[in-house]
């Protein structure tokens, strides 16, 4: 599903006067069915990988083969219609004033404006069923902005499957949740891994208290480097996680959930 091989994103800083290198060397490969979790420090380069696995970003050098085409020899535009992803940046453009249902629509084509005419019946049928799964049901009728952080990350979780990916992407979906809101998100996600099988995804976060216990795989960023990749037991250990945030941390894991505890001299 993704195979990174030696990929480096360089950006100009005018700032700088010189090169920055967002990413470096980085290796990474995803087969179907593997739910992957980044963890890193701020601005250890999260959010430049998944806009680079998620066709919205060119490497600089090396190759990144997403869905089995090679970024840089196809149309993107085709390729990103089969990812699904949620950030930030798209809770913050869409329409407070669309209800849930509205809001979970406009994933069918992937467009902020829902696209009324192009509607069928049996996208409601299907934006319904996604919210069920994600237990968003009864926020059909509720306005957007209305909703709780909690609640829209899971309508939008709900939107990102609408046009049935191949590929699902979230960037920091706990971000700013309280503690109900990010277990809705984490039990969410875990009846999504229950539903398709197959689908891989990959989600951002800083805190291993939001890894959902369907999550199979670990990569740690630090840097624009992985510091380490593989299956999420072999990963998340203190050392490694130590390392990767630069402080000496205590990693405990139990029955799929997950707490690093910093250890203070
Ligand atoms: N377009 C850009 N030009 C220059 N620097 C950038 C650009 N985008 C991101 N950066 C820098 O690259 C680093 C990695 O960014 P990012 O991928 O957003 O990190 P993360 O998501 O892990 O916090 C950060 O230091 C950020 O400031
Ligand atoms: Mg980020």
């Amino acid at each position: 599903m993704l195979r990174v091989r030696d990929a480096t994103v360089t950006r100009w800083s005018s700032s700088l006067g010189r090169e920055l290198r967002l990413l470096d060397g980085i290796d990474w490969d995803v087969a179907p069915g593997e739910h992957w979790v980044i963890l890193g420090p701020n601005g250890a380069g999260k959010t430049t990988l998944m806009h680079l696995v998620g066709a919205m970003a060119q490497p600089s050098s090396g190759t990144v083969e997403v869905l089995g085409a090679r970024l840089g020899r196809v149309d993107v535009r085709a390729l990103r219609e089969r990812i699904g992803f949620v950030d930030a940046r798209l809770a913050r453009s869409l329409r407070g004033s669309y209800t849930g249902l509205q809001t979970v629509m406009t994933g069918a084509f992937n467009t902020i404006v829902l696209q009324a005419r192009r509607l069928a019946p049996a996208h409601e049928e299907r934006a319904r069923q996604l919210m069920g799964l994600v237990s968003a049901l009864d926020l059909a009728g509720r306005r957007f902005e209305d909703c709780s952080q909690g609640e829209r990350q899971r309508l939008l979780l709900a939107r990102a499957l609408m046009a049935d990916p191949e590929l699902l992407l979230l960037d920091e979906p706990a971000a700013g949740l309280d503690l109900p809101g990010r277990e809705g998100l984490v039990a969410a996600l875990v009846s999504l891994a229950r539903d398709r099988p197959a689908l891989p995804t990959a989600t951002v976060t800083h805190h291993l208290e939001e890894i959902a216990p369907s999550t199979t795989h670990a990569l740690l960023l630090r840097g624009g480097h992985v510091l380490a990749a593989g299956p999420v037991d072999d990963v998340l250990t203190s050392a490694r996680v130590g390392d990767c945030f630069g402080v000496p941390v205590e990693v405990t894991g139990r029955r799929g959930r997950w707490a690093a505890a910093v250890e203070h001299a």
